[in-house]
């Protein structure tokens, strides 16, 4: 094809896509039109993109004709019903959802360490991971260049926004329900307060922590905890990596948190464990707790890149480091890097 490629947005009104059209307003202009496509409830609104104003219209199979890449922001069951329509109709799409990222013949691609992947696309689609995987894995990506990954013990801390506008809702109005009161002394007196309406949460989430991410599966895991370590898996191309994972939900809008003991296969070293860092592509080192310098949601949020902190060599294994690592879940942890797969793959069609 001649011209600058069509572009869909599917999910353009949900958390991530609101930060996709800042984002697309943000990157250098690569695309022709730009359509937007959502639910039929929200047909006719208008969202600013590129600074215009644009009409959303609904996801059907029409609303994908002379489109040549759509990002899918949408929920699993809809991106799974709804990108072979796409594909079928001659789009690659490249989905945010959980839908397609174990598919063997849909690779799992995070630019900035396996951007090869995005060529083999024998389904026609390419996943975009998980947010709490992106948060950690291109720091991981880049020390496991030079070291060797053995092994992975992870501990997320997670915003709510990454449960999309619900849980930013549901931790505002809890919010408003706490905020000024002494609650948080007694047992259950948050809980009495916020009510039976948690949200997306199994447990209210403001003034509070609650260890659980997702749904159920097999012996008590969450399917956020086996998201972190199949998606780790697949992109760092280690289909036997021990992992190890806790998903936790925290009273943060955006921006999750991890911290990592990561085992290589010899001794590493703090110091050039910094110097891969400090080059890293996409990643800053921002750790100096002598002056109180480290990583925390609220400076990371709105930012690109995956922020490392804390660094030090295990205690008892000169073979493993310690970091925390946060990285806000809209941008890097979703928008940013589906834009960025369809920005390698826009490059193919010039
Ligand atoms: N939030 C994160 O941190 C994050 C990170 C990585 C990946 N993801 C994934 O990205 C996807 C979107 O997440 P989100 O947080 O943006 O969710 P969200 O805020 O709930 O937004 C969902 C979007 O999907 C649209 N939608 C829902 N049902 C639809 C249907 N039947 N037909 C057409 N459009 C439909 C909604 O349109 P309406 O407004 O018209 O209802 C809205 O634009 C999910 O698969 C999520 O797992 C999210």
């Amino acid at each position: 094809m001649t011209g600058k490629p069509t572009l869909a947005v599917v999910g353009a009104t949900g958390a991530v896509g609101a930060v996709m059209l800042q984002i697309l307003s943000q990157h250098a202009d690569i695309w022709g039109e730009i359509r937007l496509i959502a639910s039929p409830r929200s047909v006719g609104r208008k969202l600013a993109v590129r600074g215009e104003e644009v009409e959303v219209v609904a996801l059907s199979e029409e609303a994908f004709d002379g489109v040549d890449i759509a990002m899918f922001d949408v929920p699993d069951e809809v991106a799974a019903q709804w990108a072979p329509i796409a594909v079928a109709r001659g789009v690659v799409v490249v989905d945010n959802s959980a839908a397609f990222r174990l598919d063997p013949e849909v690779p799992l691609v995070v630019p900035e360490v396996n951007p090869h992947a995005v060529r083999t696309r024998p389904r026609g689609i390419i996943a975009n991971p998980n947010c709490t995987t992106l948060t950690m894995i291109v720091a991981l990506g880049a020390l496991h260049a030079e070291f060797g990954l053995r092994e992975l013990v992870v501990s997320s801390y997670q915003a709510v926004s990454g449960a999309g506008r619900a849980g930013v809702d549901a931790l505002r109005a809890q919010l408003s329900l706490v905020a000024g009161t002494e609650l948080g002394t007694k047992p259950g007196d948050v809980r009495r307060a916020v009510g039976e309406d948690t949200g997306p949460f199994p447990e209210p989430v403001a003034l509070n922590v609650v260890p659980w991410a997702g749904s159920l599966r097999e012996d008590g895991w969450s399917s956020e905890e086996m998201k972190v370590r199949d998606e780790a898996r697949k992109i760092l191309g280690l289909p036997q990596l021990p992992v190890a994972v806790t998903c936790v939900r925290v009273p943060v809008i955006t921006t999750h948190s991890l911290t990592v003991h990561a085992r290589f296969q010899g001794e590493v070293t703090v110091d050039r464990a910094r110097e891969i860092l400090a080059t890293a592509p996409g990643v800053v080192l921002c750790d100096d707790p002598a002056a109180g310098e480290f990583p925390t949601p609220a400076d990371v949020v709105g930012t690109d890149p995956t922020w490392v902190g804390r660094l030090r060599r295990a205690l008892d294994d000169p073979t493993a480091l310690e970091l925390f690592v946060c990285g806000d879940n809209l941008r890097k942890g979703a928008a940013l890097n589906t834009a960025q797969i369809a920005e390698l793959v826009a490059s193919e069609f010039c």
